[in-house]
């Protein structure tokens, strides 16, 4: 057949369609795991006993006084388990803690016939802790020496040698700020028993295998005895990647003790105050440029902010550490990760997956030095992009590496940037109080699991008598699309419109072994599995098809042999090359198939070629590709309080030949307002004292952790996707997009590293936190007025920001 990139000249991939739910979204018939527990004939709810403190010992657990609650049925505890009293991968997380890691740790759950029941139950249950000294921030974990998982280093060259040749020498320290999921959707589980005793578990999971082996181990059962499926998620973005897990074996476990269906379903606060978010991040840097402004050296230590538990930590700060080059080639490189062990959440994916992290640290180096070195940011970013042939740290060619630049110079000159930067400084010449700032960023975004095992997927796909299809596959659905653009897959494949194309839920039973639905190779893997799966079929209706056709093209034509390699199929209708008028429909094929014992289904697979990772040595060919893009933001900030407007955002990215641009551009679009409310906005912010409530999160709902919203969506918002950019070795020619966009919003925060930066006197260095609330963002321009702090690059930023 086809090699995997090319598309026929007509099919459903390419096509501006809707979200498949997006009726269903919007009139509320889409149904999520907690909508279809009403259904459920004896439903139970689960609410769980959560620790007041950061980190205790467990004196005393009393069930007994909440089981005389009304309406109690049941209290979890340890002692109930069959199988693995651990929730997690990496056998650090207890389900039933002894000694609780953070506050809000659930040290039991209780089961009863109402919601209500269930909370005064829990407050019923007698617990008594003995306090034990706990670590809240990153630094008293660094201080305390609180390390956890494997300490890595990515390394090329010699940076003695490189900071030898160097013109210029800076240093520096950074903190980046963690991240809420806030997905619309908190954690849900419902589980029950089917006839023959097996487990059915509904999850939100982004990671339905891997939920089923959990619940498995924590029931003493096999993996084929659990089920576990998912519908759709209210949103993922990496939090429903391990997180879901222990909530789905906590229901699995409630039903397989009492018999009856158990519904668990955190609410907004349990979910902000249980579940893992993004990884803060702490940088200590140290980098040489020669007397052009080019990269020769980069040295850093990169501190993560794990939680308590390891969860997806080591693969989070591989990922910081392959993406800290960003779009810039360095010579010399020198990078050490470690992951801080506290009292907090168990840190985890989010949307970039340290990729972010990562790539902050090196733009917010070059947004520091471009002053010093008398350039302006975007020239210095400019001649640090890779080139071709060039490769990264780890030792992978950047391949088409030129996009960069025709990326960079196409958005230049879309978003008329030097005219606009001549306007921006004449307008802060002329006001006093109020700057505007202007910036470009790029964006690199290595796609694939770092762990190559993962980069594998499957596909079911059945034809039936009738000519309609169901495709089932082992990605979950989030909203990013994913679903639709199986369906356009699956039709492309096999020539039919998409109507005729229904997709089944995503199910352990269905497709086995599938990874989780996460570094946005969602539709890469799947769709590649798919597409399998429809051209085994395919090849099979082609054959009958052929003699059909070879039949009846004697009847008009005479001597017309039809090979089955020379059959097309296209919008419903098959027919020989070059013959549309001879087609048939294709009801009718697969209705002669199903006749001459065809087998009309069939299971697909696809595995990414050419992948290769060692962890230890950090070097290795881990990305099958990179996504691209580039965006400008314009900002303007208020002097007297720091408050910012985005006044302007262009934004080109490149995901290869789109299947499906309306979700692509949804995906860019989100992902770069989410990055904004990570590096401008949203602010986690822990009791940091010696007080009682030391560890717990202040910020614990949507009125004290601020969110983008339409208010901040930029005023002028211009998103397009970079043209004639097929990806060979992708399905249908396309690229991964939902996470690479998220940081896209680094220009945001640059362009208001730029206003604050007009405060002051020209080519001063400009420091800015992260995230650059607006508090920051007026401890920074107070800086620039100032002109006080930029004296010394040496002397971190002061920790008042
Ligand atoms: N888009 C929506 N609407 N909701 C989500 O939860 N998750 C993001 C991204 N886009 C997410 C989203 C994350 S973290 C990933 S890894 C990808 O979608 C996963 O889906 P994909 O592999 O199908 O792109
Ligand atoms: Mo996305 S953070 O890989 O689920």
């Amino acid at each position: 057949m086809t090699s995997l990139h090319e598309r026929p000249p007509v099919g459903a991939v390419g096509a501006a369609t809707v979200h498949e739910s997006a009726p269903g979204h919007v009139t509320g018939s889409a149904l999520y795991t907690d909508d279809l527990g009403v259904r459920l004939q004896g439903l139970l709810h689960a609410w769980p006993v959560n620790s007041p403190h950061a980190h205790a010992r467990v004196t005393q657990l009393d069930p007994s006084p909440a089981l005389e609650v009304p309406g109690v049925v049941r209290v979890l505890t340890a002692a109930d388990v069959p199988g693995v009293n651990d929730a997690g991968v990496k056998g650090d997380e207890p389900l039933f803690p002894t000694e609780v890691m953070y506050h809000g740790h659930a040290v039991c759950w209780v089961l009863a016939e109402s919601v209500e029941a269930a909370r005064l139950g829990a407050g019923a249950v007698q617990t008594e802790y003995e306090p034990l000294p706990s670590l809240v921030t990153i630094q008293e974990a660094i201080a305390a020496g609180s390390f956890q998982g494997a300490q890595s280093t990515l390394r090329r060259g010699d940076v003695t040698l490189g900071f030898a040749q160097a013109a210029h020498i800076f240093e520096g320290e950074f903190d980046i700020g963690g991240q809420e999921h806030f997905y619309l959707e908190t954690n849900a589980a419902l589980a029950h028993l089917d006839e023959s005793g097996q487990v059915f578990i509904q999850s939100s999971t982004q990671h339905p295998s891997e939920t089923q082996e959990i619940a498995a181990h924590v029931l003493g059962l096999s993996s084929s005895e659990v089920t576990v499926q998912c519908l759709r998620m209210g949103g993922g973005f990496g939090g429903k990647e391990m997180q879901p897990h222990g909530y789905a074996a906590i229901a699995a476990l409630g039903a397989t003790l009492t018999g009856r269906p158990v519904r668990l379903r955190l609410n907004r606060t349990q979910d902000i105050t249980m579940t893992g978010k993004r990884h803060p991040f702490h940088a200590t840097w140290k980098v040489g440029f020669d007397a052009d402004g080019q990269l020769l050296a980069l040295q850093a230590t990169l501190t993560s902010d794990g939680g308590w538990s390891l969860d997806l930590s080591e693969p989070v700060m591989a990922r910081a550490l392959c993406h800290i080059d960003n779009a810039y080639f360095i010579p010399h490189v020198e990078v050490h990760g470690r992951i801080a062990r506290t009292n907090k959440t168990s840190q985890t994916a989010f949307r970039g997956f340290g990729g972010p992290q990562g790539m902050l640290v090196i733009e917010d180096i070059l947004g520091r030095c471009a002053p010093r070195l008398g350039l302006d940011a975007h020239e210095l970013r400019r001649r640090n992009f890779y080139q071709p042939g060039e490769a990264t740290p780890y030792g992978q060619p950047v391949r088409h590496a030129e996009r960069l630049e025709d990326l960079w110079t196409q958005l230049l000159a879309r978003s008329d940037f030097s005219a606009r930067q001549q306007e921006v400084r004449a307008f802060n010449a002329q006001h006093e109080h109020v700057k505007r700032g202007l910036s470009i960023t790029p964006v690199k975004f290595g796609i694939s699991f770092n762990f190559t095992a993962y980069n594998q997927a499957g596909a079911l796909v059945h034809v039936y008598k009738d000519g309609s299809v169901l495709i089932n596959h082992g990605g979950t659905e989030m909203g990013q699309g994913l679903h639709t653009k199986m369906i356009q897959v699956a039709a492309t494949t096999l020539g039919v419109p998409p109507e005729r194309v229904r997709l089944a839920p995503t199910r352990t039973d269905k497709v086995p072994n599938t990874s989780a639905t996460a570094a946005s190779s969602g539709a890469d893997l799947n769709g590649g599995a798919i597409k399998d799966a429809c051209e085994q079929i395919k090849a099979r209706l082609a054959a009958v098809a052929a003699g059909a056709l070879s039949a009846a093209g004697k009847a008009h034509v005479s001597s017309l042999g039809v090979h089955p390699n020379d059959v097309r199929f296209e919008n419903g209708q098959v027919y020989p090359l070059g013959r549309p008028d001879l087609s048939m429909t294709f009801e009718q094929v697969v209705h002669d198939a199903y006749y001459l014992r065809t087998q009309l289904w069939a299971a697909g697979f696809y595995r990414t070629p050419g992948l290769h990772w060692n962890r230890e040595a950090m070097q290795g060919h881990p990305f099958k590709y990179f996504a691209y893009g580039a965006s400008v933001s314009e900002v303007e900030v208020d002097g007297f309080t720091g408050a910012s407007r985005l006044k302007r955002v262009d934004i080109l990215h490149d995901v290869g030949d789109s299947l499906s641009p309306l979700i692509d551009l949804g995906q860019v679009e989100g992902g770069f307002v989410q990055g904004a409310g990570w590096l401008t906005l949203e602010e986690l912010r822990w009791d940091e004292s010696g007080g009682p409530n030391r560890g717990r999160l202040l910020t614990q709902a949507a009125s004290t952790y601020k969110l983008p919203s339409f208010s901040e969506m930029p005023e002028i918002f211009n998103v397009a996707l970079l043209e004639r950019a097929t990806e060979t070795g992708v399905v249908y020619g396309s690229k991964a997009v939902g996470e690479p966009p998220l940081m896209l919003a680094i220009s945001v925060r640059e362009a208001l590293r730029e206003a604050c930066a007009a405060f002051g006197p020209a080519a001063r260095e400009q420091t800015l936190s992260s995230p650059a609330t607006p508090e920051a963002v007026y401890w920074a321009l107070n800086r620039a007025r100032k002109g006080a702090q930029e004296k010394d690059a040496q002397e971190p930023a002061p920790a008042d920001d």
